[in-house]
């Protein structure tokens, strides 16, 4: 889908479909739509009426123009209550509209720019985020094809001088939307497909078009850097393991160094604790962490940002063999610390462990990141709707947040309380790999906590929002490719200007500038 910009009003906009926003509670329509409606000599409202368009999310109406308009059909798309409005109800807006464009045949679709009040560089990228979000599919595999597709979305206003902001937003949102459904075609293709050496495969591919570094280590190496957690896991596979390391360097001196560090299971069968069949069916979807840090490594040569960053997974399948790594026993991670395996199905936090470490001491970033399917208790504390996020470093896990908000991605805090340590406590080890039932998101996220150090670092447990059973607002059932574009705001927010960044188990220095800024962009007053 191309997506451009053309200096003129609705009234003589072009195209298969025109699309236009309504509002909620609005005795009036708006003046755009006004000059529609008196253009189609009262067509538009007439229907708007009997059809009962109230302008509320999830609401559309159209009407043919039959001639009386340079475009074929206008589309009414509700954007709920003026005062509610975000940039996340443009993108859900524009999904929907360009879902109903492309049902209806239509190839080029014009629309206003939509979200009066939030900056027009925003309502940019939200159009383009939620009309390239809203129509992704994956049809590799069937025989029937989702033939249609839109080939331009115009967006349209009368004020030449928004050219350069509109065409920026749309730049932005269409980097943001490409690398978010390249991580979900990761996710939905099948573990057959994608194994270790694929992902390693896919690495060298970013690197190559990228110019970015990497390094990928093999087992033996792993090996040698003393990475026993991650291998204990990998070794009852014959897929071999692929330990991944891509580095983005900005031109000139960079400004901080941050590791971004992905879960990368292609395959979790639970290992020896094997999971029942009803679990496992969806277990393809273990390397969703590692699907977004390929894809946000992959968007940053675009969109430069002035950090150094490392995108790190520990790839491997979980399975069960004869050669598989068994209850109760005892493996020793990259920093030394040793660890009684509890439970071989609590296996990310293994390979997080490694990955951890090595990022520590190989990287030494001034903030990691990581993103991991890593508990069901995940699901059962927040949802399939909110990620959940755990931190060492309140100050970055409070940027993190925000930047979620500006995504328009649910993420919630869950607390590492101090006291839950103990449950992780082992008779002959350093560690267990499992505590109780209770509280399994905080004692996963204490886990990794032993291994980030003294590093600042934000850990998002996205095993409920990672795939969907069901199609969602900015997507069909399957990967969703979440932790992408809050990563990359994160990246891009804190770039455009140099914010304080605040001492360690900091005093919240920073915090409101940095909040104040986002919400500015996000449009809140
Ligand atoms: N990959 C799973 C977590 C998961 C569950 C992801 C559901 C997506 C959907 C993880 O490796 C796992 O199996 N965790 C166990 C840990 C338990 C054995 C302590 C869990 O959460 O049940
Ligand atoms: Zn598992
Ligand atoms: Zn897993």
């Amino acid at each position: 889908m191309k997506l451009t910009f053309q200096a003129r009003s609705v009234i003589e906009a072009e195209g298969d479909v025109l699309v236009v926003g309504g509002y909620a509670e609005e005795m009036r329509l708006s003046p755009a739509v006004a000059a529609l409606d008196r253009a189609l000599k009262g067509l538009l409202s007439e229907v708007l009426r009997s059809e009962k368009f109230e302008g509320k999310p999830e609401q559309l109406a159209y009407v043919h123009t039959a001639g009386r308009l340079p475009a074929k059909r206008v589309l009414v798309v509700g954007l709920g209550k003026r005062k509610e409005l975000d940039s996340e109800r443009v993108r859900r807006a524009a999904a929907l509209a360009l879902r109903r464009s492309r049902d209806l045949g239509a190839r080029i679709v014009s629309t206003a720019l939509l979200g009066e009040g939030l900056s027009p560089k925003l309502r940019a990228q939200a159009l383009a985020e939620g009309a390239l979000l809203g129509s992704y599919t994956f049809d590799r595999y069937k025989r029937e094809k989702n033939k249609k597709a839109i080939e331009e979305l115009r967006v349209v206003d009368r004020e030449r001088r928004l050219d350069v902001h509109v065409r920026a937003g749309l730049r932005l949102g269409e980097i943001f939307a490409a690398a978010t459904c390249f991580a979900r075609d990761l996710v939905n293709e099948p573990a057959n497909q994608v194994t270790p050496a694929y992902l390693a495969r896919a690495a060298t591919q970013i690197a190559k078009d990228g110019r970015l570094e990497l390094k990928i280590y093999d087992r033996a190496e792993c090996q040698k850097l003393g990475m026993g957690a991650y291998l204990g896991v990998a070794q009852g596979s014959l897929e071999p393991p692929k330990f991944i390391h891509l580095t983005y360097r900005p031109p000139g001196r960079a400004r901080r160094r941050i590791a971004i560090v992905g879960k990368g299971i292609t395959f979790d069968s639970g290992g020896l604790d094997l999971k029942p069949a009803d679990g496992m069916l969806r277990m393809k979807d273990d390397m969703s962490g590692a699907a977004a840090v390929l894809a946000i490594m992959q968007a940053l040569l675009t969109l430069g940002p002035p950090q150094e960053v490392h995108g790190i997974i520990a790839a491997t399948e979980n399975m069960p063999s004869g050669s598989a790594q068994r209850p109760g026993d005892i493996v020793r991670a990259m920093n030394g610390t040793t660890i009684e395996i509890g439970n071989t199905d609590a296996e990310g936090r293994l390979t997080l462990a490694d990955a951890l470490a090595y990022a520590v001491k190989e990287v030494r970033p001034q903030e990691i990141i990581d993103l991991a399917t890593l508990t069901s208790a995940i699901v059962v504390a927040l949802g399939n709707g909110c990620s959940g996020v755990m931190w060492n470093d309140k100050l970055l896990a409070d940027r993190v947040l925000v930047a979620a908000g500006a995504a328009g991605e649910r993420m919630w805090p869950l607390p590492l309380v101090d006291e839950y340590r103990e449950l992780l406590k082992s008779d002959v080890a350093d560690l267990n790999n499992v505590g109780p039932r209770g509280g399994g998101a905080i004692t996963a996220g204490l886990f990794l906590k032993e291994f980030a150090g003294a590093t600042p670092w934000v850990h998002l447990d996205i095993a409920g929002t990672a795939f969907s059973e069901k199609d969602l607002p900015l997507g069909p059932k399957g990967g969703t490719g979440v932790g992408v574009r809050t990563v990359l705001s994160y990246l891009m927010a804190f770039s455009e200007k140099d914010l304080p960044l605040g001492p360690k188990g900091g005093t919240g220095v920073g915090v409101r500038t940095v909040l104040s800024y986002l919400m500015v962009q996000t449009g809140r007053r």
